[in-house]
């Protein structure tokens, strides 16, 4: 480990550490509790060598006065481990709490290019595992640190004890706790591993049980079984590599321990003959070596928990730092109330960041005049939906600059910029929740009848009215139980709700009937004057009721026009239009 790296390290895990400061309470008892654990070890050990002695040479009564202090102590002893037990709990799930919601406050506030560039699916199964990680060194270290203390204590005490017997435990300890080391090295290296291959089997399993309608519909079970099974066995393998690995340290920890005790026995023995030890201070001298090897054992795993840990630590701190690219500036301007509504592209041209070699949109500039209807028309992967997306600032422009009432996206704040739109996207999503809950979401505030009136413009009653539970009818995760045209239409609810100045549609009703589509365009032509509307549409008949249509192609404006203009030019158009009237 390089000095610069070992440096971050330590300054991460300080930082951790410092992430304590706020429960100042629960931090210092449970340091006091460690100091007197350490403190109440060296008396228990005196008590038992005083409890020996007396008994084999004094009175009863002093026998039993020894035994009630010594009671006393266990009792004290118990209390420490209580609290010991518990506020070590503490401090770990409080951190990791704190991180977690650091984490997710953070992770929202990113664009989606930040997502994209995480992998986002994978990025909270990372981050817990990271979490996962840091929650088990922080248990290890609160331990580590009242280990750290018993452990100074029991030598210390074992020293005043009998010098020789320490002399012959540290020669001992030293021996065994090299070879364990050197052990545990190899151990190591096969659980990292064998990590690696869970992590990867747990992947395919939650990637097969989430596209299972793919997978049946495609008739992979069996496939995806043996593809498991062979991620499966080799996560075995693996373990099992690491059993025998970890069964031979077992052994050999066994044959050193019952070797030393062994050797101790004889040494003492040896001095108890000798008339250099007494019973009691032999007994006392066992306590402490026992309580200081349980102690050394604890501290044994601390290294590589650290380690691991830190790593974690540094590669959640690194997310939790990295400022969001896109964000409100620090003194943002206000649209003026109320807002007039005009977009205005001026020469935009957008790459995707995991796509940089290909223009979205190329050079893209128009004025969405306020108030007005325009269609947006042009082939699949044309940029169409990436359009409106960089006006909801989703995405920043690579060039060029959008602007709303003349001022640049930039300069406005986030919030203020988003809650003056209103999206209903080409693959609507919904959350795991109710009908009501979900037509909400863009509008917490929004009141019962507000919310039927939605409803109602976006048709949706009509099957709300066939549930048995109407609006209080939960979807399920992302809104499985409901069809295609219904979570469409939930979407649509969503989006009038919030009462926007610019409506985007996004092909907002290509997975409706005839009949429903009908009704909602009549509801959206009823709600869209004075909102300057961005529709995408392959639909002639809602492409036609536009104020004005402009075409597009591989990320440039190709025409515009009206729907007459824009026939007589004989374009990309009017091709268009010809497949939409047979
Ligand atoms: N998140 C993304 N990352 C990288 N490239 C993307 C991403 N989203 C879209 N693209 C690419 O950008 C181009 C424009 O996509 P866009 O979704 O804007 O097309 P569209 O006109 O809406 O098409 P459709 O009619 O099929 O919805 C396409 O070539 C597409 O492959
Ligand atoms: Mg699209």
């Amino acid at each position: 480990m390089s000095a610069g790296s070992s440096n971050s390290s330590l300054k991460t895990l300080l930082r951790l550490i410092g992430s304590l400061r706020p429960y100042p309470l629960q931090t210092l008892l449970a340091l006091a509790t460690f100091a007197l654990a350490g403190v109440i070890v060296v008396v228990l050990g005196q008590g038992v060598r005083r409890l020996l002695d007396v008994g084999l040479h004094g009175t009863l009564a002093s026998l039993n006065m020894a035994t009630l202090a010594l009671i006393l102590l266990v009792f004290v002893y118990g209390l420490t481990g209580l609290a010991r037990a518990y506020l070590s709990g503490f401090i770990t799930e409080r951190i990791t709490a704190d991180l977690r919601e650091q984490l997710m406050t953070n992770l929202l506030a990113h664009g989606l290019g930040f997502f994209e560039e995480q992998g986002s699916g994978l990025l909270w199964s990372r981050v817990m595992s990271d979490v996962g990680m840091i929650a088990s060194m922080l248990a290890a270290l609160v331990s580590a640190a009242r280990s750290v203390v018993i452990l100074l204590g029991g030598t210390w005490a074992m020293w005043a004890t009998s010098a020789s017997l320490t002399l012959a435990v540290l020669g001992l300890a030293v021996v065994m706790v090299g070879s364990v080391l050197w052990m545990s090295r190899s151990i190591r290296g096969l659980s990292d591993q064998l990590q690696d291959l869970l992590s990867r089997s747990n992947t395919f399993a939650l990637e097969t049980l989430d596209g299972i309608g793919v997978v049946k519909a495609f008739g992979q079970e069996q496939n995806s079984a043996r593809r498991f099974t062979a991620l499966a066995e080799g996560v075995f393998k693996k373990a099992d590599r690491r059993n025998f690995a970890h069964g031979v340290t077992v052994g050999v920890s066994i044959w050193m321990i019952f070797g030393s005790a062994v050797l101790l026995a004889w040494i003492a023995g040896r001095e108890m003959i000798l008339g250099q030890l007494s019973g009691g201070r032999a007994s006392a001298f066992l306590f402490y070596a026992v309580v200081v090897a349980m102690s050394g054992a604890a501290l044994s795993d601390l290294w590589a928990q650290l380690q691991k840990g830190v790593g974690s630590a540094q590669r959640l701190y690194a997310l939790i730092d990295q400022t969001p690219a896109i964000r409100s500036p620090s003194r943002p301007r206000r649209l003026s109330s109320p807002d007039r509504g005009e977009v205005r592209y001026d020469g935009v041209t957008f790459h995707y960041p995991m796509r940089p070699d290909i223009a979205a949109l190329d050079n893209f500039s128009w004025t969405f005049s306020p108030g007005a209807t325009t269609a947006i028309v042009g082939p699949s992967g044309a940029g169409k939906s990436t359009l409106l997306q960089l006006l909801l600032r989703l995405y920043d422009p690579t060039a060029g600059s959008i602007l709303v009432d003349g001022i640049d996206l930039k300069s406005l704040d986030l919030d203020q910029l988003r809650s003056r739109i209103s999206l209903v996207p080409q693959d609507p999503t919904l959350f795991d929740a109710t009908l009501r809950e979900n037509i909400r979401f863009g509008r917490a505030d929004a009141s019962d009848r507000e919310v039927i009136a939605a409803a109602e413009a976006a048709n949706v009653l009509p099957f709300v009215e066939t549930l048995p539970q109407g609006l209080s009818t939960a979807v399920g995760p992302r809104g499985t139980q409901l069809s295609g045209g219904q979570r469409q239409r939930i979407a649509i609810a969503r989006a009038i709700l919030r009462d926007p100045r610019i409506l985007l549609l996004d092909e907002a009703t290509n997975a409706l009937d005839a009949g429903s589509e009908a009704l909602i365009q009549e509801s959206l032509s009823a709600f869209s004057p004075g909102r300057t509307t961005l529709v995408i549409a392959h639909k002639l008949a809602t492409v036609r009721s536009a104020h004005s249509i402009i075409v597009l192609d591989r990320g440039r404006l190709v025409s515009q026009g009206t729907h007459a203009e824009l026939l007589a030019e004989e374009g990309l158009y009017a091709k268009f239009a010809a497949l939409q009237l047979h």
